[in-house]
């Protein structure tokens, strides 16, 4: 995990004002989803740049898309639905439980799933700047498609990082392997672009050895959760992998589908700027504790 160090005030990037286009006032009708409320910023740490809204995502997206035609992010992180939640079984703690993360997490049929998953990302595709690159989490319920939708769209696959857990929970069944990996797509806007890749810093990571692209990393630790649980929750020093090896400092980073504020939280350590959006009011009530947290922590350093 990275040792968290805050960059002092004046050195600080100024915040690039992407919130400007998104007054709390309504801004008419939404464009997609009809009962889709309008964004509302629930948070902001102007010096450090990071802003939580509450919003759904493609209404989102497309307010951005037309403030900002060329493009305005310079990484997406993407923890989308997996649409796995329909009734099976797994294990938690020891005990069998039905698999229900939320409505959100319901498969609508694979078409319907796909056609979801090609919106999104066509629109995280506008606001990436031209040498932007995105990372999306998935499993196969949901990342066959989401690669697919990728190639539809003509972005440039970079990586399939595989993130082995060591430690997965049993499969009950005994009739499948144990699930026990999650892939992480890493993909430029375009074929034109050129993207950004901290080769030695991940050298220097991976202990003076190219790193692979298979990490090993436990599912995020109680301290992790403290601020409530989310069913989804990604290991901070995952996102932090993907976020330094990808970006520099300062950099403006967004995550449409923000959950417990994972990505935010890593942004703050690593001073990244942050645009995150989550339709869910008691997560974001985490991701801002989350938040505010590393700020207070650093304070007491020196
Ligand atoms: C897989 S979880 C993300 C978890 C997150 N990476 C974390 O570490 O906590 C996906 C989140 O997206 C939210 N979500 C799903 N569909 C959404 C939409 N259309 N607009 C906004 N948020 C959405 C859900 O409420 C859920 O919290």
């Amino acid at each position: 995990m990275v040792k968290i160090a805050r960059t002092p005030k004046a050195k600080r990037p100024k915040p690039d004002l992407v919130t400007e286009f998104i007054p709390d006032d309504p801004l008419g009708p939404p464009v997609v989803g009809e009962l889709a409320p309008p964004p509302r910023l629930t948070f902001q740490d102007e010096a450090a740049g990071i802003y939580l809204y509450q919003a759904e995502s493609l209404e989102f997206l497309d307010r951005i898309v037309a403030k900002h035609p060329e493009g305005v992010f310079d990484a997406i992180f993407a923890d989308p639905p997996y649409f796995l939640s329909n009734g099976g079984i797994t294990c938690r703690n020891g005990r069998m439980v039905r698999v229900d993360k939320g409505e959100w997490d319901k498969s609508r049929g694979s078409e319907l799933n796909h056609e979801f998953n090609v919106e999104w990302l066509r629109r995280c595709q506008r606001v990436l700047k031209p040498n932007g690159t995105i990372w999306v989490t998935g499993t196969q319920h949901v990342i066959f498609s989401v690669g697919y939708a990728m190639q539809q769209l003509g972005f440039k696959l970079l990586n399939d990082i595989t993130w082995e857990k060591p430690n997965p929970p049993p499969n009950l069944s005994c009739r499948y392997f144990t699930h026990s990996t999650e892939t992480v797509l890493w993909a430029a806007k375009s074929e034109k672009s050129r993207h950004t890749f901290h080769y030695a810093l991940m050298r220097e990571h991976g202990g003076g050895k190219q790193m692979k692209s298979v990490w090993r990393m436990m599912a995020p630790a109680k301290a992790e959760k403290r601020h409530g649980k989310h069913p989804t929750q990604k290991p901070l020093a995952l996102v932090e992998r993907c976020l330094l090896s990808s970006t520099d400092e300062g950099a403006l980073v967004l995550d449409p589908f923000n959950g417990s504020g994972t990505t935010a939280v890593a942004c703050a350590r690593i001073r990244r700027r942050c645009v995150a959006v989550e339709m869910d009011a008691t997560y974001l009530k985490t991701a801002q504790n989350r938040v505010t947290e590393v700020f207070e922590q650093h304070k007491l350093i020196p």
